[in-house]
């Protein structure tokens, strides 16, 4: 089995009734060729799956609680993202990392709850700039990838994706071959347990980088921020991916 190509749109904390139009725009124009998710804020899952009807396009939840249900006021379950819709839930992402401390262990309990509801989790890892200056980079992900994966995790349920802390939202893209450097250490990290696992790279994509960075070595596809929108900035990372 070869890894899926998986074009991801993550929202964050953006959109509202009236942006789901655009869902009507990426899936009137998205090209077959990879798998297409968009993960909005939670109260705009339910609603996205009703737009979508039939089309072909997968949605998914930016974060789950650990645990199943209970007194965790404000949280969300995996369960509740599945019933609500969802394929997917990214875990780990550095913004949940830094705005909420969330630890390796954190992410790692996260997945298993997301693979009890039957999500697919996509857990992020990712260097800050100043482990990138200090050379740490390998290790730091090495040691991210070995706590926030749980044992339950197989290559079906699960997609990595490579975030460098200081590309996110800043416009700037480590070069191409620091990418393969990171992409081609976690392919082998995890060739045992996750052989056929997709390696998603995210931070600063956007149409004009998208066919450079997904012709590297090891890139599946792509987590997008900002360039997830909008239509018009997504689908051409869509082609970009489906064409590579
Ligand atoms: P960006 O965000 O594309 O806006 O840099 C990526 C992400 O945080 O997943």
């Amino acid at each position: 089995m070869a890894p899926r190509k998986l074009a991801a749109g993550n929202w964050k904390m953006n959109g509202d009734l009236a942006a789901l139009s655009q869902i009507d725009a990426i899936v009137a124009g998205r090209e077959t060729g990879c798998d297409v998710l968009i993960c909005p804020p939670a109260v705009l899952l339910h609603p996205m799956v009703a737009r979508i009807g039939g089309g072909d396009l997968l949605v998914g939840g930016q974060d789950c609680h650990h645990a199943g249900s209970g007194a965790h006021t404000g949280d969300i379950a995996a369960a509740q993202l599945a019933d609500a819709g969802a394929s997917h839930v990214i875990l780990g992402h550095s913004e949940r990392r830094a705005d909420h401390g969330e630890t390796d262990a954190d992410v790692a309990a996260k997945a298993r709850a997301a693979h009890d509801a039957g999500l697919i989790a996509i857990i992020c890892v990712g260097e800050t700039e100043a482990e990138r200056d200090a050379g740490t980079t390998l290790d730091v992900i090495a040691a991210q990838l070995q706590g926030s994966i749980p044992d339950c995790a197989t290559s079906a349920n699960t997609v990595i994706a490579y975030e460098p802390v200081w590309a996110i939202g800043t416009g700037r893209t480590p070069d191409n071959a620091q990418i393969a450097e990171v992409h081609a250490m976690i392919r082998d990290a995890l060739s045992a347990t996750l052989p056929d696992v997709s390696l998603l790279y995210g931070g600063s994509v956007k149409a004009a980088n998208a066919t450079e960075i997904f012709a590297i070595d090891n890139v599946d596809g792509a987590l997008v921020g900002g360039a997830s929108l909008k239509a018009a900035d997504f689908l051409p990372i869509v082609s970009a991916l489906a064409a590579s």
